[in-house]
């Protein structure tokens, strides 16, 4: 997969990625990251790429022709139009089953804007998904194109190693992950689950299953509504009492 980002920080956005396991990939050839100064491509001579907006208001816009040039230096390169991602908070929320769908793509351009936005014409001409990271405001685009370009390169084969499986983990079956543990076995008077210590494989999967739906229950029962759970286990929530201990 190759994602190319178009920002006005190129650095922020590869520091930030090239770090841990997205390097990793990187190196190895599964991945590669790509970010387009939007700056380079500036149409005056003070390399400026906003201004007021028209009609007034707070703030600078983002001008069109910088962001298109950036775009056409990427697209142009590529034999099939590429899908175009714009974060944005005006976008459809970002979550597992979108960054799975995107996980296919061959290449993904991702553009990020800063100050009051950019101009409505050059996204009309080139955004294909309008994605929002979640219901707030961030400065710019970038913090949002690495949460999400971070979910969907791990779900790439081959980036995450066999024992880092992307397959069993929170959101699989829309439940959260059970509680893991290591050594040592008693760490400041707390121990660690008896059950995980039995070696009984079907009492520690019997037991990370119900973890998992007490949890999903407990802090996001949204999600419960579209998960899975059999007749024993509705019994089971039924006989706790979360309000003790909110
Ligand atoms: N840009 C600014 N805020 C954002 C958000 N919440 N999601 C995506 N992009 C953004």
């Amino acid at each position: 997969m190759n994602c190319h980002i178009l920002t006005l920080f190129p650095q922020m956005v590869l520091d930030g990625l090239r770090t841990s396991i997205l390097g990793r990939a990187e190196e190895k050839g599964i991945l590669s990251l790509e970010a387009v100064n939007i700056r380079d491509f500036s149409e005056n001579k003070h390399n400026r790429v906003d201004d007021a907006p028209y009609g007034g208001g707070a703030g600078l816009v983002m001008q069109p022709g910088p962001v298109y040039s950036a775009y056409r230096s990427v697209a142009d390169k590529l034999s099939k139009k590429p899908r175009v991602i714009y974060l944005t908070p005006q976008g459809r929320v970002f979550n597992q089953s979108m960054a799975e769908e995107l996980s296919k793509e061959e290449d993904l351009i991702f553009l990020c804007g800063h100050y009051e936005g950019i101009d409505e014409r050059v996204l009309e001409m080139i955004v294909t998904d309008n994605i929002s990271i979640g219901d707030y405001v961030l400065t710019g685009g970038e913090l949002a194109a690495m949460v999400v370009i971070d979910s969907i390169a791990r779900l790439v084969p081959g980036v995450l190693h066999n024992d880092e499986s992307a397959e069993f983990e929170t959101f699989h079956d829309s439940l959260l992950e059970y509680p893991q543990y290591t050594r040592p076995e008693e760490f400041m008077g707390k121990k660690v689950p008896q059950v995980l210590l039995s070696g009984h494989h079907g009492n520690v999967d019997k037991w990370r299953r119900e973890q998992s739906v007490i949890r999903t229950a407990k802090a996001r029962p949204d999600l419960l509504a579209k998960a899975e759970i059999t007749e024993k286990e509705k019994e089971l929530l039924k006989t706790l009492d979360f309000q003790k201990e909110i």
